[in-house]
């Protein structure tokens, strides 16, 4: 195994993805078959329709894959498959896959946790820019439509073995869900976060306060929400937890409070009505005062964000951040986070914007200090619906 050569695997969600990467470096191919137009008619992905649609498409892709970075099974060293968290039906078909791929070749299978893939597809970048790695231990923000984690990961015993320890999470929703439900509730497309995105920069950020204080939800301690009740931490020490269902509820609340919701349905019915709508179709549907909205809220998640990450990095003594997931494609989180970061002269790293969002090449980098250390996958791997980091 001197070249490293790694076959990942990714169907944890609502996108079908296989890569090979070498040595958690260098992508040689990187090929994503998304779901996203079949669930936009739904709002949201549906699982027995995402099961389906993995299955239409894992074999095609894991094709690409291969002919993209012009291998046979044969050269790969190992083959690397998600196997939580994630919808159980979804996971299942890449696993069971990548098991007969494993099997089939005689290669070694390796099971990779979906939150680890997204961390590794920033060290691979910076590894394949030749960048000073991160300094351990670093904290690390994974945020998207299913998750919005912080992780202190620090050097374990074996040479590239990471040890992580959850010090904070949602106590109710994920920040790319807060995004997608308020984009929703505006008449935007699905997923919503790219919308707000694009539409933020069109309204005032300070226009609507949404201060900490005046969200609903659990009781906010120095600023911050208090510990979750309901799943107790499994560690020792303080917890950063996250709360994002109060904000959802104070924009739903301002939407209702200013008649804006005919305008909001009518935008829904003109955009869904257009074949590929555009920043400019959705901007000329926006009135000033849903812009001023749009931006506000914005500026509130990504604050909550940054201040409890920084926090976090600060009590824990992180020597850097690593941020990654969906939402870490958000424009105005990576200039905000960059900026404050580099302020506390704390390094930070976030994903180029095609490995922000769910990949495989991020499932065959987290993957290579597994295949150094051996660390294979018993016969009997099942998919982990609920798996931690
Ligand atoms: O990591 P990902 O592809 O899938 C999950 O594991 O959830 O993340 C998708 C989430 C969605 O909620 C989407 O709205 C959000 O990431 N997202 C964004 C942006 N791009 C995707 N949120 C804010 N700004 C973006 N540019
Ligand atoms: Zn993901």
């Amino acid at each position: 195994s001197k070249a490293g050569l790694i076959l990942g695997i990714e169907s944890s969600c609502d996108e079908t993805a296989a890569a090979v990467v070498r040595a958690g470096r260098d992508p040689l191919s990187n090929v994503v078959a998304s779901q996203i137009a079949l669930h936009a008619n739904y709002g949201g992905v549906v699982p027995e329709l995402a099961s389906r649609e993995h299955l239409r498409n894992i074999v095609p892709v894991v094709r690409a894959a291969m002919a993209e970075a012009g291998l046979k099974y044969a050269d790969l060293d190992a083959i690397a498959v998600t196997h939580g968290p994630g919808l159980a039906g979804a996971l299942l078909v890449g696993i069971l896959y990548a098991k007969a791929l494993a099997f089939g070749s005689g290669k070694p299978l390796i099971a990779v946790n979906h939150l680890e893939g997204h961390i590794h597809a920033v060290l691979m970048e910076a590894r394949h820019r030749g960048e000073t790695p991160i300094p351990l231990p670093l904290l690390a923000l994974v945020v998207s439509g299913g998750h919005t984690h912080l992780y202190l990961a620090r050097q374990g015993s074996a040479a590239d073995a990471w040890i992580y320890r959850n010090v904070g999470r949602t106590v109710d929703d994920a920040a790319g869900e807060a995004y997608d439900k308020v984009a929703k509730l505006l008449g935007l497309g699905y997923p919503g976060g790219p919308w707000i995105d694009a539409l933020a920069p069109h309204g005032n950020p300070l226009a609507v306060p949404f201060h900490f204080n005046q969200i609903k939800g659990p009781p906010l301690r120095d600023g911050r929400p208090a510990p979750n009740k309901k799943a107790p931490p499994q560690q020792e020490g303080p917890r950063f937890d996250f709360s994002f269902s109060g904000i959802k509820s104070a924009v739903l609340r301002y939407v209702q409070a200013s008649g804006m919701r005919e305008a909001a349905e009518h935008r829904q019915r003109t955009l869904a009505a257009m074949a590929n709508p555009k920043t400019a179709d959705a901007l000329a549907l926006c009135d000033p005062q849903t812009l001023d909205l749009i931006a506000s809220f914005q500026h509130a998640v990504v604050g909550i964000l940054i201040r409890q990450t920084l926090a976090a990095a600060e009590h824990l003594g992180a020597r850097g951040i690593v941020v990654s997931g969906g939402v870490a494609a958000n424009r105005e989180l990576r200039h905000r986070f960059q900026h404050e970061a580099v302020q506390r002269g704390l390094p930070i790293a976030f994903p180029s914007l095609a490995l922000a969002t769910d990949n495989a090449a991020m499932i065959a980098a987290a993957a290579w200090p597994k295949l150094l250390a051996h660390d294979f996958a018993p016969e009997d791997m099942g998919a982990t619906p609920q798996l931690k980091l």
